[in-house]
């Protein structure tokens, strides 16, 4: 199925649009955006990924061949491209994604001297917001211009935290900018759930952080804990979400049951 025919599944939808944010590498950011889409999408609701992130982790974890890209998001961001062209289907027929490549690491200079910098992407998302359920957005692990443009297009922020020391450094300064922008750009932004990723049972470590993060976040902190799980870090090397790959693990399971939260959410 082609992004054409989403546009077939009438009656209008009007996305949420999520930005899954946490500036700090390898908490999950991507492995979230995948497997939630994926889970999602196979309980029917449509969802658009973008991949927001020069590292392009999320349009390799669903097996988008970098190479035969004509375009990406770089080409919205900085070339006028209309975001429809560059949205291309994945194995999971409800789920579409806009592909990122090391490109995009330029655009964070470019940006500073183009006109309206801050609003690009949400005028982009705009354009396709009622062809789909969800927009997840993949931000990068910075809170350079990027992730502003992420703060200004998205309703609402998912973050993943992971289960490790120091699991709420930088979260502070995290806030700090959603703070700004919301009082400048983008009134209504609100946080939509914290989730914590890479649970392991066997220490105690774990369950200290979760509590840690509970007292901090309080109810916006997911009921379900995303445990390390290996399946999780070897299906993206198969271009598959964790449901495709090993639709038996505890990886999917987690996955599978943060995507009925999210949409007890709303
Ligand atoms: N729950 C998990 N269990 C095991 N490995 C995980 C889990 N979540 C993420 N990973 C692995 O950890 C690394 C960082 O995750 P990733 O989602 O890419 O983080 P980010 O996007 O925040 O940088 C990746 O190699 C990924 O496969
Ligand atoms: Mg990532």
């Amino acid at each position: 199925m082609s992004y054409k025919d989403v546009k077939r599944g009438l009656p209008q939808r009007d996305a949420k649009v999520v930005a899954v944010i946490n500036q700090k590498g390898g908490v999950g950011k991507s492995t979230t955006v995948i497997n939630l889409s994926a889970c999602l999408g196979e309980g029917k609701k449509k969802v658009l990924v973008i991949d927001f992130d020069p590292q392009g982790n999320s349009t390799s974890g669903y097996g988008v061949e970098k190479e035969e890209l004509e375009h990406d998001i770089y080409d919205v961001i900085l070339h006028d491209q209309p975001i429809e062209e560059t949205i291309l289907p994945t194995c999971e027929p409800n789920v579409f994604i806009v592909p990122a490549t090391i490109q995009l690491a330029t655009a964070e200079i470019e940006l500073v001297s183009a006109m309206a910098r801050e609003s690009i992407l949400k005028e982009a998302i705009s354009r396709v917001k009622d062809d789909f359920d969800y927009v997840f957005i993949d931000c990068p692990p910075s809170l350079g211009l990027l992730t502003i443009n992420a703060l200004v297009a998205a309703d609402s922020l998912l973050i993943p935290i992971q289960c490790e020391y120091y699991a709420l450094e930088g979260v502070a300064k995290l806030l700090e900018s959603m703070q700004m922008v919301k009082k400048r750009m983008n009134p209504s932004l609100e946080i939509f759930g914290v989730v914590m990723t890479m649970y392991d049972s066997r220490t105690t470590l774990s369950k200290q952080v979760v509590d840690e993060v509970q007292s901090y976040f309080g109810k916006k902190m997911f009921k379900t804990i995303i445990p390390r799980n290996v399946k999780l870090s070897e299906a993206p090397s198969h271009g598959l979400p964790v449901v495709m790959y090993a639709r038996v693990s505890k990886g999917a399971l987690a996955y599978s049951k943060l995507a009925k939260e999210v949409v007890l959410r709303g």
